[in-house]
């Protein structure tokens, strides 16, 4: 995934003919395209196919099973055409070393889930992230995942990870956080999701986040 833009968009839409548009629009305002659940529930796994000729697809699975089941997961992914998966990192080291694995004999990546950016992360999700962090780092995952909602988190988990592991971290807009603070804290990308597609001019919200994000770095 190249660092350009820095913007990861969340493309959580539930039609595909919106989701081609949006990606259209968007593209060239976003360095790779985040889907999850809520579009490929709605349209099918090739959606991923359909959209890899806009942007680099990262597959927001947030995968959490057992090592077996991580790999076949990441297997299908990969196969549909995603360039990273992204997993939960709280099953531990074997269930990622093997979605790395998978990954790696694919030359694709693997996010890890340290933390996630919404309030209920601090019920259970925050006393581990830590943690996770140091394991996405020892299992040499591509990067991780940490909320822009808390830019100290962000950057607490950047002195854990140093430099090796590149951070994605969602949050910005709609759940309150900041595109410059999380890029400021130690992000590598800011994915943003509702500000952007629900918005009546999603290139123009795009290229403001962009322009935010080229002034602190
Ligand atoms: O619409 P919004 O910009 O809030 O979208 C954020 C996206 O990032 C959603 O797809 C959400 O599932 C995802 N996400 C998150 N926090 C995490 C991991 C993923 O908000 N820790």
């Amino acid at each position: 995934m190249e660092k350009d833009t820095r913007l990861i968009l969340a493309l959580d839409v539930l039609d595909s003919a919106e989701a081609l548009r949006i990606s259209q629009v968007v593209a060239g305002h976003v360095d790779a395209i985040k889907v999850g659940y809520p579009l490929i529930l709605a349209t099918g796994l090739g959606i991923i196919t359909e959209l890899s000729r806009y942007a680099p697809i990262i597959a927001d699975f947030k995968v959490a099973d057992i090592p077996n089941t991580n790999r076949l997961i990441c297997e299908q992914v990969f196969k549909a055409g995603a360039d990273a998966v992204i997993v939960q990192g709280f099953t531990g080291h074997d269930s990622l070393r093997t979605s790395v694995e998978v990954a790696r004999s694919n030359n694709k990546d693997i996010f890890v889930v340290t933390e996630m950016s919404h309030p209920g992360a601090l019920d259970f999700m925050q006393a581990a992230g830590e943690a996770i962090a140091k394991m996405a780092a020892d299992e040499q995952a591509s990067g991780v995942v940490a909320p822009a909602t808390r830019p100290e988190r962000v950057r607490d988990i950047r002195n854990i990870i140093g430099s090796d592991l590149t951070i994605i971290s969602p949050g910005v807009g709609t759940q309150g956080g900041s595109a410059a603070d999380a890029i400021r804290a130690g992000a590598d990308w800011v994915i943003v999701g509702r500000s952007i597609y629900q918005s009546d001019d999603p290139a123009a919200v795009a290229a403001k986040l962009v322009s935010e994000i080229k002034e602190v770095i």
